[in-house]
C-alpha cells in the first residue's frame, strides 16, 4: 500500500556518481538499520512468498541475502544462496550473463532444487535483469519451478521488466516500489 511504499522510499538513500561518474545509487542500509522498515519489508515479502505458493526462496548474493533469508525463515520455508561465481563447494551449475561491459557469472548448488520445488527469487533491485533472468535459467536447470520474483525496487527508467518477461514463463514479477 501508498504508507508502505513511502516508508520503504523514505529510506532509501540516493547516492549520486557512486560507483561511477553519472550513476545513482540506491542505498537500502538505512532501510536495514530501521528496525520498523526492515520488519514491513520482509512482512511485506513473506505475503508474496505465501500468495505465490513458494516452498524455496532463492537469495541473489550479496543485497538479496539480507532480504530473502528473514522472509525464509517467517515464511518457514528452505533458503538457497545463487552465489557469485566460485564461492559454492559443492558441484555447482553456472550461468554467465552479460554486464554493461563484460560478462558475469553466477552459480548455484546442483542438488541445492528438487523436482517440483517451487521457488521465489528475491533480489533488491532489478535493473537491467541480467542477474535475475540468468538465476532463473539456474532454477529451471536445477530442475525446479520458478514461483515468481519478489524485488524491493525496480528502476522504471530500463527495460528489466522487459528483459524478465520471456524466462518467467507467466511466474509473477512483484516490485515493491518503483523508482
Ligand atoms: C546489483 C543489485 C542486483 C543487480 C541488479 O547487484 O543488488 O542484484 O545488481 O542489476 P541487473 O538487474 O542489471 O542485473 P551487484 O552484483 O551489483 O551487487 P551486490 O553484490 O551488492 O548485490
Ligand atoms: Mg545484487
Amino acid at each position: 500500500d501508498e504508507n508502505l511504499r513511502e516508508l520503504l522510499l523514505s529510506r532509501i538513500h540516493d547516492v549520486p556518481d557512486y560507483p561511477k561518474p553519472g550513476v545513482m545509487f540506491k542505498d537500502i542500509t538505512p532501510l536495514l538499520a530501521d528496525a520498523q522498515a526492515f520488519g514491513a519489508l520482509t512482512d511485506a515479502l513473506v505475503d508474496l512468498c505465501e500468495r505465490c505458493d513458494a516452498d524455496k526462496v532463492v537469495g541473489l548474493e550479496a543485497r538479496g541475502f539480507i532480504l530473502a533469508a528473514p522472509v525464509a525463515v517467517r515464511a518457514g520455508v528452505g533458503f538457497v544462496p545463487v552465489r557469485k561465481a566460485g564461492k559454492l563447494p559443492g558441484a555447482t551449475l553456472s550461468q554467465a550473463y552479460d554486464l554493461e561491459y563484460g560478462t558475469a557469472e553466477i552459480e548455484i548448488h546442483a542438488d541445492a532444487l528438487a523436482p517440483g520445488d517451487r521457488v521465489l527469487v528475491i533480489d533488491d533491485v532489478l535493473a537491467t535483469g541480467g542477474t535475475a533472468e540468468a538465476s532463473l535459467k539456474l532454477i529451471r536447470r536445477a530442475g525446479a519451478e520458478v514461483a515468481g520474483v519478489a524485488v524491493l525496487m525496480e528502476l522504471g527508467f530500463l527495460p528489466g521488466r522487459e528483459r524478465l518477461e520471456p524466462a518467467l514463463e507467466g511466474a509473477p514479477l512483484a516490485a515493491l516500489i518503483t523508482v
